[in-house]
Order: C-alpha cells, then sequence, then structure tokens
C-alpha cells in the first residue's frame, strides 16, 4: 500500500488498507472529488481524476509532474538541512524562506519542492496556511525522498489528473459506469474542528449531487460519521436509507492528540455508504 504522496490529516490510509482495498482493485480507475492527499486513487489499478478546493493540495499533487522534482527536494533539502544538529532551525529558515516566495507569487515550481520538505517535517505532518503562509511548527520528523519518487512513479504511470474545483465539477464523461468507481470523501461536517469551511448545507448539496450520480448509474463509496461524539448524523441517516452501509471502526489519534480539549474519541460511528454490496 502507498501511503499518499504527503501526509494529511483525515487521510484514508487505514481505512483502505482494512475495508477498501480488496473493493479498489476490482476498478479500472477510481475518482475523488475530495482528493486530499488520494490514498485511494494514488492505490487504483488504473488512476483516475482528482478534484480539491484548496490549491495547495492541488499544487502538491501536479509537482510531480514535473519530470526532475526529486531531485529539485532533494538539492534544497542539502542546501538547507547541512546541520544534523540544527534540523529544527533549518525548518524554520525554509519555512520562512517559502512564505517569502509564496507571498510574491503563489505556490510556483520554484517553492513546491519546500512546501513537500515542509510538511514532511511539520507538526504532525499537517497543511496548514494562514495569512503570512505555511504556519504549522516543526514536528521533528524524518526526511523521506523515497515516498516523493514513488508517488511521481505512480502519478506519471497511472496518468492522475488532479484539477482545482469543487466535486460538483467531477467531469462525468470521462467515467466509465462499470468499471470505474467514484470515491467521496468530504470533511465530515461533525468534526468541527477538522476543516471550518463545511456547513450543513454543504452536506445537503453532496447528498443530492451523489443521488444524481446513482440514478445516472455510477459507482460510489461515500466517507461520512454516522454519529459523531455522541451526535446523530440526521441527514446522513436520512440519505443512506436503500444503500448499502458499513460500519468502520476507527479512532482518529493523530486527530485528537492535536485538539487538546479532545483527549479520546468516543461515540463515533464512521460509516461507508455506497451503492453496490462492498
Ligand atoms: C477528508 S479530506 C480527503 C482525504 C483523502 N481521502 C485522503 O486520503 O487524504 C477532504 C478534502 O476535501 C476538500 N474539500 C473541501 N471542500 C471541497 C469542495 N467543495 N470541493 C472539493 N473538495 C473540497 C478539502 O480541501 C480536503 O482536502
Amino acid at each position: 500500500m502507498f501511503k499518499g504522496p504527503f501526509s494529511f490529516s483525515g487521510n484514508k490510509s487505514r481505512i483502505y488498507k482494512l475495508y477498501l482495498q480488496n473493493t479498489i482493485s476490482k476498478f479500472s480507475r477510481v475518482h475523488e472529488p475530495f482528493i486530499g492527499s488520494g490514498v485511494c486513487l494514488y492505490n487504483s489499478v488504473g488512476g483516475g481524476i482528482g478534484l480539491d478546493i484548496d490549491q495547495n493540495v492541488v499544487g502538491l499533487h501536479n509537482a510531480l509532474s514535473i519530470q526532475d522534482f526529486p531531485k529539485m527536494v532533494l538539492d534544497k533539502y542539502n542546501r538547507f538541512f547541512r546541520d544534523p544538529e540544527g534540523r529544527k532551525n533549518s525548518y524554520y529558515k525554509l519555512r520562512e524562506d517559502f512564505n517569502k516566495s509564496w507571498k510574491e507569487e503563489g505556490l510556483s515550481s520554484n517553492n513546491l519542492d519546500s512546501l513537500y520538505i515542509l510538511v514532511q517535517h511539520s507538526f504532525n505532518s499537517l497543511l496548514r496556511f494562514g495569512p503570512n503562509g505555511f504556519n504549522v511548527p516543526w514536528g521533528d520528523k524524518k526526511f523521506d525522498i523515497s515516498r516523493i519518487k514513488e508517488a511521481q512513479r505512480i502519478f506519471l504511470q497511472k496518468g492522475i489528473e488532479v484539477t482545482h474545483g469543487d466535486f460538483r465539477e467531477l467531469d462525468l464523461d470521462k467515467i466509465d459506469r462499470q468499471r470505474d468507481l467514484i470515491y467521496i470523501d468530504p470533511p465530515y461536517i461533525a468534526s468541527k474542528y477538522q476543516y471550518g469551511g463545511w456547513t450543513q448545507q454543504n452536506d445537503i448539496e453532496m447528498f443530492e449531487w451523489i443521488s444524481l450520480l446513482d440514478e445516472l448509474g455510477y459507482k460510489f463509496i461515500l466517507s461520512n460519521t454516522l454519529k459523531h461524539r455522541g451526535v446523530k448524523n440526521e441527514l446522513l441517516h436520512h440519505f443512506s436509507e436503500g444503500l448499502h452501509t458499513k460500519v468502520v471502526k476507527m479512532t482518529y489519534n493523530a486527530w485528537s492528540a492535536r485538539v487538546k480539549a479532545v483527549e479520546k474519541e468516543y461515540g463515533t460511528i464512521e460509516v461507508l455508504v455506497s451503492n453496490f454490496e462492498l
């Protein structure tokens, strides 16, 4: 299993490994309209299309199309991280250098290599931006160039396409109703700490869009929470009637660790909802 090109809060590597691997291997291509780090897409047989509303996420995927990208990353790493004793310092210097360039020209082929290095070393491997740029503190992580090389190999070999946009912009004409799967992994409404912007209205519109996919004959799997910290997700409950629902047992340690007030996840029921038997 490939962990995805970069670490990402809410990535589905554990769910993929325990619940989705078998199913996904039966489809030619897997499309992720909420790609994040795209664990399911990168592990699919023949790649697919990804979409994300976050430009930084899209930039990190598309950097892999630059032929000598791993070399660029390695050169920059060697330039900034010369002193093994001063890695923390090097991280903050690189962050400063990245943010200067990011403010001048946004994400570009000049600074994406830095962002890969930063996200590999950031606290809890977080990818987070504020008005002044990337703002995650040092996380004392190891540098792993092989992960970037492997990501690029998969990206190019499988012809993965990632574009910036809303999930509804997924180009259905490029998707085969029988052989392809649409894996839908939105921000969860109940996990308000995770993706601030997602609202109940977003959920309503997403369920309408998924119902349309279903009517048109596309195969889908939706990841979501039926209950979160004891609160039932009535909308999802209603939506999933007549569909297949599988309960997955997971706890989000990394997420819990980041939110000081939350010691432990409890009362959470995470599910996979699909229009075929898993
Ligand atoms: C739970 S994460 C996906 C994680 C992914 N499955 C993985 O393995 O890493 C949800 C993603 O949806 C994106 N997103 C939020 N609103 C969106 C929208 N309206 N359209 C497309 N993507 C959106 C977020 O930026 C985030 O990357």
